[in-house]
């Protein structure tokens, strides 16, 4: 079985993909961690020296090596990794598994205000900017993240939770 879990950057996607593979005995991978390993970079550096057309490429390539080499593996991608060029649909074509984790924007803003060093994307935006740059990154992105064939929405609910709501609906 693989499962596949997209949503946006603090969205709690590789935490929910931890305990998912756990009780569901599957191998767990984080693409982002893939492609540090196999880039022997950090995601930030590799933003940063080779720029994030580049990041995009890899990001495609990897997502395609993890999906066709892991059968049995709960994978927690990147935040932009289904919103660019074929990712979604190959994403959709491996598997009848996508669950798009949807956490609010005030929720969003919150988490990613504390947690936004080692985010490239959003590391420079101050936490005035922060509520508007998710909510029209958000607005981009849903499009791509909707067409996941489950949203789980995620308010105060526990990790545990989260969980427990995709382990009923797999096929
Ligand atoms: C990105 C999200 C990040 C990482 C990169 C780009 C994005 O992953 O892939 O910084 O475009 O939203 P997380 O969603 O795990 O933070």
């Amino acid at each position: 079985m693989k499962i596949v879990l997209v949503g946006y950057m603090g969205s709690g996607k590789t935490t929910v993909g931890k305990l998912l593979a756990k009780k569901m005995n599957l191998k767990f991978l984080d693409l982002d961690d893939y492609i540090e390993v196999s880039e022997e970079k950090s995601i930030s550096k590799i933003f940063v020296e080779n720029g994030e057309i580049y990041f995009r490429k890899k990001e495609f390539q990897y997502l395609e090596e993890v999906l066709s080499n892991n059968d049995n593996v709960v994978l927690s991608t990147g935040g932009g990794t289904p919103c660019y060029g074929e990712n979604m649909n190959t994403i959709l074509a491996a598997t009848k598994n996508v669950f798009y984790i949807k956490v609010s924007i005030a929720e969003l803003v919150e988490r990613l205000s504390l947690e936004k060093e080692h985010r490239p994307l959003i590391k420079d935006i101050n936490d005035k900017e922060m509520a508007e740059f998710i909510g029209k990154h958000m607005f981009e992105r849903s499009y791509f993240y909707t067409k996941a064939h489950h949203t789980v929405t995620v308010n105060k609910n526990s990790v545990e939770e989260v969980v427990k709501n995709i382990s009923e609906v797999l096929v």
